[in-house]
């Protein structure tokens, strides 16, 4: 059945057309519009309170017409009607992702990027919001930011990394402390170098954000080895595409098993955004499982899997620098790879505290501070 409103609505079976100010007529599903409209969201918890599913029969417009700057809607058998704003109608017309002001443009860095790496003073992102902003958009669109002038207590990590969200716990707890352990259960708690890894590949969900509190460092040795794996990835995308395509498409397992945890989990070594841009990658191999992909599968896979992993240990990428005592480095898990070279454990003394937060929570922080959202 069509029917034609006012102000050139046109009702259809299914939904209608609405004629915006630009002059295109675009079609609304009835269903999105009683779901969406205004009135179906509480202002004081900004929830959606309409029930969809509570609908008897399907939505229909009994006649529809432009008021001002909103389409009216009465409701076939229903007392119910809906206004809702042409603003609304204009945005949703063309099924584009939402805008989000925390999707910025990543940029991606390479082995001359300590001088020039993200610096804050502790005190400045604790206590100013326009800090913190510039802060969390560094971490958005670099990955990796140094803190200086971090207070020297247990609480010093944690408080920093509340600024930015929530610390959430791994199967280490809340804090780890990486130092030389009499009975390691990590390659980290030993003064052995430690290759270019990302953390925790074993955890279904591998944290976020890390923090690493630098609260000594007096050994020979011990320099810290940062890369952007976006940066690597970019350029693998580039140089080898089918190699690529398998390293986004094909997961493999993870552990981390020891007297008290057996953690398993799949990845993927090249992660790809909502967007399809790279957004990070996964790379560990010490707690890489035993492979249990198809031999034949393996003919192909593993030599792209070196060659992005020697890829990634060309100079070119490669950020060689000192993590100093006061100072917290932090960064993006599942996009910055990170080690350091072996130290000499009676040389002197290395204690980094470390902790992780997510990334959605960097991203809802950095939504608040642009002052952003929907219901502002
Ligand atoms: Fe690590």
């Amino acid at each position: 059945m069509l029917g034609t409103g006012e102000e050139g609505v046109l009702l259809r079976e299914k939904g209608l057309d609405v004629p915006l100010p630009d002059g295109r007529l675009a079609y609304f599903n009835y269903y999105w519009l009683k779901d969406n409209e205004p009135a179906s969201f509480d202002p004081e918890t900004r929830e959606r309170v309409n029930d969809i599913f509570a609908l008897a029969e399907e939505p229909k417009a009994q006649t529809a017409a432009i008021a001002g700057d909103h389409l009216e809607i009465q409701w076939q058998g229903a007392e119910h009607r809906s206004a809702i704003p042409m603003a609304q109608l204009v945005q949703y017309a063309k099924a584009q992702q939402r805008p989000d002001p925390a999707n910025l443009p990543r940029k991606s860095w390479f082995a001359d990027h300590y001088a020039n790496m993200a610096r804050f003073e502790y005190g400045s992102v604790a206590s100013d919001a326009d800090a913190r902003k510039t802060w969390a958009g560094a971490m958005l669109t670099d990955g990796v930011s140094l803190i200086t002038g971090m207070p020297n207590t247990d609480a010093g990590l944690t408080d920093l990394a509340g600024l930015l969200g929530y610390v959430r716990p791994s199967y280490f707890g809340h804090t780890f402390e990486v130092k030389t352990h009499i009975k390691p259960t990590n390659l980290a708690f030993t003064s052995k170098a430690l290759p270019l890894h990302t953390d925790l590949p074993s955890e279904e969900f591998a944290p976020g954000i890390q923090y690493l509190h630098c609260r000594a460092n007096s050994v020979e040795g011990g320099d810290s080895i940062f890369v952007d794996g976006l940066a690597v990835a970019e350029d693998f995308r580039a140089a080898y595409p089918d190699d690529f395509k398998l390293l986004v498409e094909t997961d493999i397992p993870y552990y981390c098993e020891h007297d008290t945890f057996d953690m398993r989990a799949r990845q993927h070594v090249i992660e790809l955004d909502d967007y399809g841009n790279i957004s990070g990658v996964t790379i560990s191999q010490h707690h890489e499982d035993i492979f249990d992909l198809p031999q034949e599968a393996l003919d192909a896979y593993y030599p792209a899997f070196c060659r992005f992993g020697r890829m990634m240990r060309d100079e070119k990428y490669v950020m060689r620098f000192r993590l100093n005592a006061g100072e917290c480095i932090v960064f993006d898990n599942h996009r910055i790879v990170h080690g350091r070279v072996a130290y000499s454990a009676t040389s002197g003394e290395r204690h980094l505290r470390g902790c992780y937060t997510d990334r959605g929570e960097l991203r809802s922080t950095y939504r608040i501070l642009s002052g952003e959202g929907r219901f502002k």
